[in-house]
């Protein structure tokens, strides 16, 4: 599994998948209901899958789940983010994020797991950028990630395919200096890993 820190938010903390959920996590990245209504898709088998996990520590391009979303109040799992580097040029992540829990949407839980995880990456790497890309009609996630005070920076066109369609995609940014400046409710404190 990942080595990675525990986060620790108000309602949520951020933690390493464990062995047990793997198969809860699993049938989440592998429903495209959940995780690709505006994404690509494409069937995975369970060993691929822990095969990622496993390997994704020291490799910045996995798009791995990094972090499970634990609900403190109840211990439950209702997602999971990651993080990547998507160029091979350009020093830049970028963030990306599911809420597995259909019904637990529209909570606030999205918005302050991708609050913690761009708050762990701006600590934890000398970055000068978080970015996220999305599908145009991605309201739930570009409404998140405005709210989070990223800004778009632009639109690239036909640059995903899905649902047998190409897409547009919005770009989106946020940098060392706004992140810090933006008015934040959460307070993170960092943990050891258990
Ligand atoms: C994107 C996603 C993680 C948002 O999670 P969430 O817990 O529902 O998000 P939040 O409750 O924190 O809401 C964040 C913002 O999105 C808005 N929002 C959430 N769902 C919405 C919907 N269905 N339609 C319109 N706006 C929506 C909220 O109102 C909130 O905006 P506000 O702060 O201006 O009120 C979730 O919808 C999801 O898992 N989608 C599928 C996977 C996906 O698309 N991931 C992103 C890939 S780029």
């Amino acid at each position: 599994m990942p080595s990675v820190p525990v986060l620790q938010g108000y309602a949520l903390r951020l933690r390493p998948p464990e062995t047990p959920e793997l198969p809860t996590l699993f049938d989440w990245y592998n429903d495209p209901e959940i995780v690709a209504p505006f994404d690509r898709y494409t069937l995975d088998s369970f060993e691929s899958f822990k095969q990622a996990l496993g390997e994704a520590d020291g490799d910045l391009r996995s798009l791995a789940p990094r972090f499970v979303i634990e609900r403190i109040e109840d211990h439950r799992p209702l997602g999971f983010v990651g993080h990547y580097r998507p160029h091979p040029v350009l020093e830049t992540v970028d963030v990306w994020y599911v809420l597995g829990v259909r019904e637990e949407r529209r909570k606030g839980y999205g918005k302050e797991a991708v609050g913690l995880l761009v708050d762990y990456l701006f600590h934890a790497a000398d970055l000068t950028r978080v970015g996220a890309t999305c599908d145009v009609e991605n309201q739930p996630s570009m409404r998140l990630l405005e709210g989070l005070h990223f800004r778009r920076e632009g639109t690239m066109r036909s640059a995903l395919f899905h649902h047998g369609a190409w897409h547009d995609v919005a770009l989106y940014g946020v940098t060392r200096s706004e992140w810090a400046e933006a008015p934040r409710s959460l307070t993170v404190t960092r943990e050891p890993a258990p």
